[in-house]
């Protein structure tokens, strides 16, 4: 039960239940699913001060000329590659989203997807399940993490946290970065096409959005050669998705561990006969612990924006 003098605000989704029961207590919350027609929303959804979104969905210019009394995008998510930001810039509207709460989470995720890729760990469960390792035969040999040269393409906060748990076992740590990161011990390659060549894994833990656009080429793919793996926990638009598969067919990579997609929730149907492939449906962050406080920090932007405060994680 919604109380009118409350906030208005609109729940682009659906989006995860304890946000919404959150959202509900504090605002008077209008839902609207994230393909609505724009040009027909109903007169009380325009009173909206506050939008609500998530990661896939994000906030369109169109979204935001929608809504005429829009003050702030709560994004449910760190990557914001799907909100117009300028438009929201020009235009006034803040804009939040949710880091730190899941950097952990999303490097467990990356490192399990390292493990799982190069110790053919679900092409084998797939062995044992389907009786065929009981009928007498041999899985394959695999590669090796441990003394590898991982190399992780993005070192902000997912990335550093990613290297600190790669540390203890890796051969070297190395980095590609627009720009050299002070305070890190991890050595810089600033050249992409050298980056692959000197490491045995690529780690892509850049923000998406256009600037990040199939940062990841076929050039970049051949570099690191057939004994390389790529692991994805960023977003699918950042590689080359076409030329990645590409080169998996032909072995000219060995492996890859993917948690995002060019098109989610669709993946390429190439990939899913590919033993050498493990695939997630986007779960870097989706763990009870961590969406809750997603949740929580979507929430205090919204409560601190209201209240006239300082926003706790702006992007605007
Ligand atoms: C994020 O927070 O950006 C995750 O990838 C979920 O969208």
């Amino acid at each position: 039960m919604t109380d009118a003098s409350l906030p208005p605000i609109v729940a682009y989704g659906p989006l995860y239940p304890y946000l919404t029961q959150e959202l509900e207590r504090r605002f008077t919350v209008h839902p609207v699913a994230a393909d609505a027609d724009l040009s027909a929303l109903p007169p009380s959804v325009l009173e909206a001060r506050a939008l609500v979104s998530f990661g896939s969905v994000g906030a369109s210019a169109a979204i935001m000329d929608a809504l005429p009394n829009l003050e702030i995008i709560g994004l449910f998510s760190v990557g914001y590659d799907k909100v117009d930001v300028e438009h929201a810039r020009a235009k006034g509207i803040r804009v939040s989203n949710t880091p730190d709460v899941l950097t952990d989470d999303v490097a467990d995720l990356a490192v399990g997807l390292l493990y799982a890729t190069v110790r053919n760990i679900a092409a084998n469960d797939r062995m044992v399940r389907s009786g065929t390792w009981a009928r007498g035969e041999k899985p394959a040999l695999c590669g090796r993490v441990t003394g590898s040269r991982i190399g992780i393409l993005g070192l902000g906060r997912i990335g550093r946290a990613i290297a600190m748990r790669l540390e203890p076992v890796a051969g070297e740590i190395l980095y590609h970065n627009r720009r050299e990161a002070a305070d890190t011990p991890y050595r810089y390659v600033a050249d992409p096409l050298d980056f692959a060549r000197q490491s045995d894994v690529i780690i892509v833990a850049t923000s998406g959005g256009p600037e990040a656009a199939k940062l990841v080429d076929a050039a970049m793919i051949d570099a690191l050669g057939p004994d390389g793996v790529i692991v994805n926990i960023s977003r699918g638009g950042v590689i080359d998705e076409e030329a990645m598969i590409a080169a998996l067919a032909d072995k000219r990579i060995a492996g890859a561990g993917l948690d995002v997609f060019a098109h989610e929730p669709h993946v390429p149907e190439a990939l899913f006969a590919m033993d050498h492939v493990v695939l997630q449906p986007h779960q870097g962050s989706a763990t009870i612990h961590t969406r809750k406080a997603m949740a929580d920090l979507v929430v205090a932007n919204l409560d601190a924006h209201f209240a006239g405060q300082e926003l706790p994680t702006p992007v605007v």
